[in-house]
């Protein structure tokens, strides 16, 4: 009897203790684990098949429903802007994540599809939450309802890296508001071609300029990557597809080592220094050997050198590419295993993903220790993120935080400072005299100055410059010529009304350039895969600005476009050049302020003009021979020099000092210079320093751009602005390619812009 009731007591005693073992939340659950112990948990409970989906990316189901209704089957096989999985449904899509076997999602657009897609992964065994990807390079503006600011290239030249924080910050907030968790930016690379469409997603040609902004926006966007209001950068794309062989997005790159070590490599290593912790392979092959497969690239230099801890994500197909365009692979099995064994963590879609890795790893070609790597540092962000705590996102409250006031007024003074005032012949800023003023040009009054990577927004959330000269000069009478949107299919007759027209007006103005909205992805000149093998103005445009200037009435151009356009001739006949690039949201209202002096100008060029595409390729931080045979019968000089920008008001540079006139090795230079403004009007002057070596061992640079202050003045205002020349600034690859600083002389340059007749100079010297 006792026997019976020990064993029933017993019994009991284990139901229950298996019950409390069912209650018991696994480590991986529990937010008071560290991230460590959660990943390995969670690892030790996951599945080959559960970790290699953690590296596979999809796009959301409403991006492959629109791609299917809007385009032919031809075009869904050629168009690499929408991605097409054939054979693929939705719902394979949705049972896929429902089994766990989706990583993450990207082209996810609403926070109802980020929501309803989450909802599916937390159905899976293990519910993983999956983290979605999207590219907010200018604010979260790729989907509809964000805020808009300009776009990378119009950042920089306010040279503001202050700005380039708290946008990104700002952007972060929007993104997680609704259920976006990893941007696909900074764009960090050097743009050192205009002919390639995707320069206005990049901080221009300066490694400098580049390094400082890039740093400040993965500051921005991942705050320290524990809150609820970060979200995950990524560095990319890595690396030299800026300087395309033919100017073509991903041709070839084929550059020395040196060249990227100087100039490509330092805005990546710094961003990984700031704790950019996703990087973004690029489209094309490096010297011989294509960026998705490069070992070198992917786990020598950018982990072990750099000791990258993050997580790499491939490209739009690019590791489909391996097989079927580069052709190092003999299949896409072969792909999958190059770009893995070079150290490739998430692959950016495709099908056939899941089922050829798992095969791979059970032929014993990749370890599993191997997949376990990438996987580890993917679910590391997810759980440093909160995913797994907070996967949702608030659709009750989610436009309290998108388009807040706060925020359009940063897009609104993000673009004020982004508007570069190239020409000025005295006629601006504009007076009330002029009562009759003409506006024609293909962007006058179009949402195109959004910019590239942004979708249609609503009209009530963006000023044309059209609505901007309105409200701006509300007693002034503006007519308006539509010239439509497409450069490409202007008509001439409008052309002609435009002309006629500029005649009774009292002054022109005329909005050129190139048009980049995404929705017309076929029809566009400007942005991604809109290279070009000409940098002039499409279509009638230069017709356009000539007939109208004929008039005689004065006439202002502006131009709305990402990359430089060599617009000599059009020049030439305006009273005045404002190069606006993608300003965003409030662009028209900016430019209005502008053309009538309510805001005076600051911003400053982030990359040479040149005249032709001829000239290419033009930069302002050229090795010392390039011009030693000066092209004939045209000009070797640039339209507009980098850091070129021009202010209703003027500054003089004087009392350049640097604290001694030799250093040590190790010893860091003060350089100090007054800057005064002598003009009317109150402004802020962007004043740079330059260095240049000036023997060396090996070439360097004519001149570098090393720092650079943005000051604000008064009319009659002085202000010294304080310059610090660390040994890392003098600092260069010797023959062997090892850092250096040699003795020597120096020149320390000081000034408004790289044009040698815009700086002072001093020279100092290095010694033992
Ligand atoms: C671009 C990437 C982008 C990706 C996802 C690719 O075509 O090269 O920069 O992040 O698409 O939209």
């Amino acid at each position: 009897m006792k026997k019976i009731f020990i064993s029933v007591v017993s019994l009991i005693l284990v139901m229950n203790a298996n019950v409390d073992a069912q209650k018991t939340v696994p480590l991986y659950q529990n937010p008071k684990a560290t991230v460590e112990e959660r990943v390995n948990d969670l690892l030790s409970r996951m599945t080959l098949e559960e970790k290699i989906g953690q590296m596979n990316q999809f796009v959301g189901i409403e991006h492959i429903k629109t791609a299917e209704a809007n385009l032919t089957a031809e075009q869904l096989k050629n168009n690499t802007a929408s991605a097409f999985y054939p054979g693929f449904s939705t719902t394979d899509l949705e049972n896929l994540t429902k089994e766990g076997l989706v990583g993450s999602f990207l082209h996810v657009l609403t926070i109802q599809e980020a929501n309803y897609l989450q909802s599916l992964a937390m159905q899976s065994r293990l519910k993983i939450p999956v983290i979605f990807g999207i590219d907010a390079i200018h604010g979260n503006a790729n989907a509809p309802d964000n805020t808009v600011y300009p776009t990378n290239i119009g950042l920089a030249s306010s040279f503001d890296t202050e700005m380039a924080y708290k946008i990104a910050r700002q952007t972060a907030k929007e993104m997680r508001s609704m259920n976006m968790h990893w941007t696909f930016n900074p764009n960090v690379e050097v743009a050192r071609d205009p002919r390639w469409g995707r320069v206005g997603e990049t901080f221009g040609e300066d490694p400098h300029l580049v390094t400082q902004m890039g740093i400040q926006t993965v500051k921005g966007y991942q705050g320290d990557l524990n809150s609820e209001n970060d979200v995950l950068a990524c560095i990319k794309h890595f690396v030299a597809g800026s300087e395309p062989i033919n100017g073509t997005n991903g041709s070839p790159a084929d550059l020395s080592e040196r060249t990227l070590r100087e100039v490509f490599f330092p805005s990546f290593k710094a961003g990984v220094d700031a704790g950019a912790m996703s990087a973004m392979m690029s489209h094309n092959e490096l010297n011989g050997i294509p960026c998705h497969s490069n070992e070198w690239l992917m786990t020598d230099v950018l982990r072990k050198e750099w000791g990258f801890k993050g997580f790499i994500v491939s490209d739009w197909m690019d590791i489909e590419h391996l097989y079927d365009l580069h052709a190092t692979a003999e299949n896409l099995k072969e792909a999958f295993y190059q770009s893995i064994m070079a150290g490739m963590d998430m692959h950016m879609h495709g099908i056939h993903w899941n089922e050829l890795v798992s095969e791979l790893v059970k032929e014993g070609r990749i370890p599993e220790s191997r997949i376990d790597e990438s996987v580890r540092k993917i679910l590391t962000i997810k759980f440093r993120l909160g995913l797994f705590e907070h996967p949702y996102a608030d659709e009750k409250t989610t436009m309290k935080i998108r388009l807040n006031s706060e925020h359009r007024q940063t897009a609104l003074e993000a673009a004020r400072n982004s508007i570069v005032l190239l020409k000025n012949d005295g006629i601006l800023p504009l007076t009330e005299k002029y009562k009759n003023v003409l506006v024609t040009g293909i962007n006058a009054n179009d949402m195109n100055i959004l910019g590239d990577w942004s979708a249609v927004q609503k009209d009530e959330n963006v000023i044309t410059v059209l609505e901007g000269l309105k409200m701006v000069s509300p007693n002034t009478h503006f007519e308006f010529v539509d010239q439509g949107w497409d450069p490409r299919n202007m008509s001439p007759e409008k052309v002609n009304e435009a002309a006629e027209k500029a005649k009774s007006a009292d002054l022109n103005i005329v909005v050129a350039g190139e048009y980049m909205m995404r929705f017309r992805w076929t029809e566009r000149t400007g942005g991604e895969d809109t290279d070009r093998s000409d940098i002039d103005l499409v279509g009638l445009q230069n017709d356009l600005i000539e007939k109208v200037a004929a008039s005689g009435k004065p006439t202002i151009l502006i131009l709305i476009t990402g990359r430089p356009l060599g617009v000599e001739k059009a020049v030439e006949k305006v009273n005045a050049l404002v190069q606006a690039w993608e300003p965003g949201m409030y662009g028209g209202e900016a430019i209005a302020e502008i053309l009538y002096g309510k805001i005076n100008p600051s911003a400053k060029l982030p990359i040479t003009i040149p005249r032709s595409v001829g000239q290419i390729q033009m930069i302002y931080n050229h090795k010392p021979s390039q011009y030693f045979h000066p092209y004939v019968v045209t000009s070797s000089e640039p339209l507009y020099p980098f850091g070129f920008g021009l202010s209703f008001t003027t500054y003089k540079y004087d009392n350049l000092q640097l604290s001694g006139s030799e250093i040590s090795k190790d010893e860091n230079l003060e350089v100090s210079v007054d800057v005064t403004n002598t003009g009317k009007m109150d402004g802020t002057e962007i004043v740079q320093l330059y260095l240049r070596d000036k023997f060396s061992s090996v070439t360097r640079p004519i001149k570098e751009l090393k720092d650079f202050a943005r000051v604000t003045l008064k009319t009659g205002e002085t202000k010294t602005v304080h310059f610090t020349v660390s040994p890392d600034k003098l600092t260069f690859l010797d023959k062997n390619l090892k850092p250096v600083v040699e003795n020597g002389e120096f020149i320390v340059m000081v000034g408004s812009s790289s044009r040698e007749e815009d700086l002072l100079k001093q020279s100092f010297y290095v010694k033992e």
